[in-house]
């Protein structure tokens, strides 16, 4: 028997994009991002400035990605959406506009918490990448998240470790603004990277028990060492940048691998998915595909389009959710706090 066809449209914006996406089953039609670019010149995201944005951004790319996927607004069978967790102000938009939508279209509501839509992102049907079976391991290494996950369905998700205080994407972006790069800096210190020599400058890595994770104090040694050097040679940072982005990222990469190793080796699941904006890194990429053919894991990494924030990972679990009628009614409120299996 054929699948039915469902018509999903997602709305994300919990923190400073505002995406869009229809789905038809798990098949993506439109994913279309408004990223703000007003906080790059404040070095992070400003809330009051990303959920006024939101407000800009919100009608525009819910019509050109109801547009591209050619699909009118009576033909949608569900609206989804990010409750939590989130910029409280940026929640607030994505929340209300979809409340309101489904209410004038008299179709079901479906709330979606972001982090689980990160993971189940790697639902979504696409030729490249496959899909791990339950149960497996997700990573949600994002600007805001780092957690190492047990997926045992769809949802049913156990935290088996996270992060005490910063997240990795913060570590990377904390990083490059004491190196004097632009907001957000995790793309920058991966391209430098790229051609840097990983071993040039050691950091020390955290001893954290257990599947948690630190990244705080990395920044620190990292400014420390920047002043130190600064001090020596004023123009070290801008001549040995490709070296010292290496080192960073090394350590990061060192951090991360580490904690995965040790959550393969207590779980004794090998099927490691990542997922977050973190994902993108090619670092992390790299060390993971390696991971295949050195530790004999499976792994799987999304397409870079659903690594950092997106709509079409909130339209999969919308509809994922909508196949178990789990529905949600105009009463419920947007979440800043909105915890993994709760
Ligand atoms: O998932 P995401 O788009 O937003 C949150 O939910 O936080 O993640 C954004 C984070 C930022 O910290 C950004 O610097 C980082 O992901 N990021 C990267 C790369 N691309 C995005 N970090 C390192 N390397 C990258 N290529
Ligand atoms: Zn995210």
């Amino acid at each position: 028997m054929a699948t039915e066809k469902k018509y999903i449209l997602a709305i994300e914006s919990s923190c400073d994009d505002t995406s869009a996406a229809v789905l038809c089953n798990t098949k993506v039609l439109s994913n279309v991002v408004a990223t703000q670019e007003i906080h790059r010149q404040y070095g992070g995201v400003v809330p009051e400035l990303a959920s006024r944005a939101h407000q800009q951004n919100i009608v525009p790319v819910v019509h050109q990605a109801l547009a591209k996927a050619n699909i009118d607004k009576k033909q949608l069978s569900a609206i989804a959406f990010t409750r939590g967790p989130g910029l409280m102000g940026s929640l607030l938009v994505g929340t209300s506009f979809a409340k309101s939508l489904a209410l004038g279209l008299d179709i079901p509501l479906i709330e979606v918490n972001h982090m689980e839509a990160h993971i189940l992102a790697h639902f979504i049907e696409d030729e490249d990448t496959g899909q791990p079976e339950f149960p497996f391991l997700a990573m949600t290494i994002s600007g805001g998240h780092t957690q190492i996950v047990k997926v045992n369905s769809y949802f049913d998700m156990e935290v088996l470790g996270e992060t005490l205080d910063d997240a990795v994407g913060e570590a990377f972006d904390k990083s490059a603004k004491i190196m004097g790069l632009p907001y957000p800096g995790g793309p920058l210190v991966d391209k430098y990277a790229r051609e840097g020599n990983p071993a040039a400058y050691p950091f020390p890595k955290p001893k954290v028990e257990g599947l948690n994770f630190s990244f705080s104090g990395l920044k620190t040694s990292i400014l420390y060492f920047l002043q130190r050097e600064a001090r020596k040679n004023p123009d070290f940072v801008e001549e040995n940048i490709r070296d010292i982005c290496a080192s960073v990222q090394h350590t990061i990469l060192e951090i991360l691998m580490g904690k995965l190793e040790l959550a393969v080796r207590q779980t004794g699941i090998q099927q490691v998915a990542i997922g977050g904006g973190v994902a993108a890194n090619s670092g992390i990429r790299a060390r993971l595909k390696d991971a295949e053919h050195t530790k004999g894991w499976k792994t799987y990494i999304p397409k870079f389009a659903y690594c950092t924030d997106n709509a079409a990972m909130i339209g999969i679990v919308g509809y994922l959710k909508f196949l178990e009628g789990k529905f949600t009614d105009q009463s419920v409120a947007a979440k800043a706090r909105y915890a993994i299996g709760s």
